[in-house]
């Protein structure tokens, strides 16, 4: 039976204290410090040799659903009745709204150091450690909204526009894609300031602090994050039936990307799951 995602927003009093407790487990168990570990791990831009498989990259949506899973996967282990919830940025775009409460994932963090101090996974509650890719300290940092120079969450009309586009990716294949879902959902524009920063990417800037860079899985709204962008990925297939995963095969011997991105039947590293087992996800979860 195939398990329920839910927007944040609707859980249940009981449905967030026991994702928190699962959270919090599985970070005592020391497993959620090796997922931060294989993000960083797999952060490599355009401009680094070899394979792209998380970011800039086709099979950055892919990659980042077996990430998702395999994250569930340790949750269910603590409570098979925990999945991870999504956070609709569209509609729940303040600092009041979910997920930011006090019972769910805290707020933002304090103006001098940007150190959260409230809810679950403040530091001085002992039990959210930050250990991997430590650049303030051992805290959870965030500056919702930027205060020093304000940005805005992605619009419906910007992720519609995204979802608009009937072809999956298109070479290069990489940040500089200007056509294609991938990369107007993953988000890096042309030029400098907040019209360089789409969607995806815009998220990440907007919450700042931990969620800033390769260790952005320090901050568990990373997954509630990611599991609207993969949601977003569901509702593109089906609004362009028949439409699939690009590249179906792989680019070419003198294709500057040979080598550098995952085809559709190729396993992506670290678990070799290929793009074409992950589209159709319908037999493990759906989205409510
Ligand atoms: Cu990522
Ligand atoms: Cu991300």
């Amino acid at each position: 039976m195939a398990y329920t995602r839910k927007d944040v927003s609707t859980l249940t009093r009981t449905e967030r204290r026991r994702f928190v407790a699962a959270m919090l487990e599985v970070k005592r168990r020391g497993e959620y410090d090796e997922f931060v570990r294989t993000h960083i791990a797999y952060y490599v831009s355009d401009g680094d040799g070899g394979l792209r498989t998380a970011h800039m990259a086709p099979s950055f949506l892919p990659w980042h659903r077996q990430f998702l899973l395999e994250l569930e996967r340790a949750l269910r282990r603590v409570d098979s009745g925990v999945s991870v919830p999504y956070w609709d940025w569209t509609r729940d775009r303040t600092l009041s709204s979910a997920p930011w409460t006090e019972d769910l994932l805290g707020g933002n963090g304090r103006r001098f150091d940007r150190q959260v101090m409230t809810g679950p996974f403040a530091y001085a509650h002992g039990k959210w450690t930050v250990k991997e890719g430590v650049t303030d300290g051992e805290f959870l940092t965030r500056d919702l909204g930027r205060r020093d120079n304000p940005i805005e969450l992605p619009t419906k009309r910007e992720l519609d526009s995204a979802l608009a586009d009937p072809v999956y990716d298109k070479d290069p294949w990489n940040s500089t894609s200007t056509e294609g879902f991938r990369n107007k959902l993953e988000g890096w524009g042309r030029g400098s300031g907040s019209a360089a920063w789409r969607n995806h990417n815009r998220v990440h800037r907007w919450v700042g602090g931990a969620m800033l860079g390769g260790a952005s899985v320090n901050d568990p709204v990373f997954w509630l994050h990611h599991a609207f962008v993969d949601f977003q990925w569901s509702r593109w297939r089906q609004r362009h039936r028949g439409a699939r995963y690009l590249p179906a095969r792989p680019p070419g011997p003198v294709n500057r990307q040979h080598g550098r991105v995952v085809a559709r039947h190729e396993g992506m590293p670290p678990w070799g799951v290929t793009p074409d087992e992950l589209e159709d996800h319908s037999r493990i979860y759906r989205y409510a």
